[in-house]
């Protein structure tokens, strides 16, 4: 018999400023900022089941069907967490979980599918008597982190920012924060269609990513752009650049995979559509003076980003110039979200 059951709905998150390299448990060696996703988001319920040995364990059901490698995964994760969470030695966790998007479609689920964990654990430790914390959000972006590093922004809506930054005082290494001032009304509901490239699984795991920058020749460059460009980010969303942004969110993107093809071993992950894609989009803002750019996840598919208020003029480049150079024409056509929400039965 389930004793207690817990479903949240966590979404993605695409980084402007990257987080790429990282120390001792999963403390980032930069701080990052990114935009909560609404359409991409992971579903997950987790149901407990009293059981008698202290061992802690787990069923995963992903869309239906039993997926033994990612239970070892969150088998992994739960035991690393188990002295936080007294309840997980006391019953079995029967999890099921689902992506709005399709699992092959070359869209990383780790920052949604771990939010959405996190926030169902954090929620379970309450119910079965756990003394609440008194940040509910900051705890769950904290174990969220734990599981996957950037899934700990996913838990804000609209901007998250994670790693210390000089300045803003309630930063942190171990959590995220939401934006803490108000941004410009221009970057209201920022646009994000996300153009599906491959849909090959990564090439580069995301431990083997961040550990190439342990011994990177450009690594102290590297982490002080991140640094300056955050903070100049900063200023751009108070004042509304368009401009500006769509420069940082270029360069981050640029930079993080220059760095994956300079790293030893290296990898190129951009594909000749991944170039003609961007190429098109340089082109395309150059001729119309529309504001419109790019960024890029450690992967092949493109990220275009554009102000809500030129969503019509976009859509049409979009469809006319760029679905041609997609697999299958896919893409997914996503914005700003809210963040994370809980069902309730
Ligand atoms: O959260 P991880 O360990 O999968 O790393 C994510 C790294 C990037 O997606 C490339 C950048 C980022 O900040 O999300």
């Amino acid at each position: 018999m389930m004793e207690y059951k817990v479903t949240w709905k966590s979404p993605s998150n695409i980084a402007l400023v990257k987080y790429w390299g990282k120390y001792g448990v999963q403390i980032p060696k930069n701080p990052s900022l990114s935009i909560t996703l609404e359409e991409a988001f992971t579903r997950t319920t987790v149901a407990l089941e009293k059981k008698r040995s202290k061992k802690v364990s787990c069923s995963l059901l992903f869309e239906g069907n039993a997926k033994p490698q990612f239970e070892e995964k969150i088998s992994g994760y739960l035991n690393s967490i188990k002295d936080d969470f007294p309840f997980l030695q006391q019953y079995h966790l029967h999890i099921e979980s689902g992506n709005s998007f399709p699992h092959s479609s070359g869209i990383a689920s780790s920052a949604s599918s771990m939010s959405a964990l996190a926030l169902c654990i954090c929620t379970l430790h309450t119910m079965t008597g756990g003394k609440p914390p008194k940040d509910f959000l900051g705890n769950a972006s904290n174990y969220a982190r734990l599981g996957s590093g950037s899934a700990c922004r996913s838990i804000y809506p609209e901007f998250s920012i994670w790693g210390k930054v000089a300045g803003i005082e309630s930063s942190s290494n171990k959590m995220a924060i939401a934006h803490p001032v108000e941004y410009h009304k221009d970057f209201t509901d920022i646009q994000d269609t996300i153009l599906i490239v491959s849909k090959k699984e990564k090439e580069v795991s995301s431990r083997a990513g961040h550990d190439l920058m342990n011994h990177h020749p450009m690594a102290s460059i590297r982490f002080r752009n991140a640094r300056q460009r955050l903070n100049t980010l900063l200023e751009v969303l108070k004042a509304g650049d368009w401009s500006e942004f769509i420069e940082i969110a270029e360069a981050e993107a640029l930079e993080l995979h220059s760095l994956m093809m300079s790293s030893s071993p290296s990898f190129l992950l951009l594909e000749p559509n991944t170039v003609a894609i961007i190429k098109a989009i340089r082109a395309f803002r150059e001729r119309t003076k529309l504001p419109v750019g790019f960024t890029l996840d450690a992967g092949p598919n493109v990220h275009v980003l554009y102000p809500y208020f030129e969503k019509r003029k976009v859509r049409n480049f979009i469809q006319k110039e760029l679905l041609p150079l997609c697999e299958n024409q896919v893409a997914i056509y996503d914005h700003m979200g809210r963040g994370p929400l809980q069902e309730l039965a």
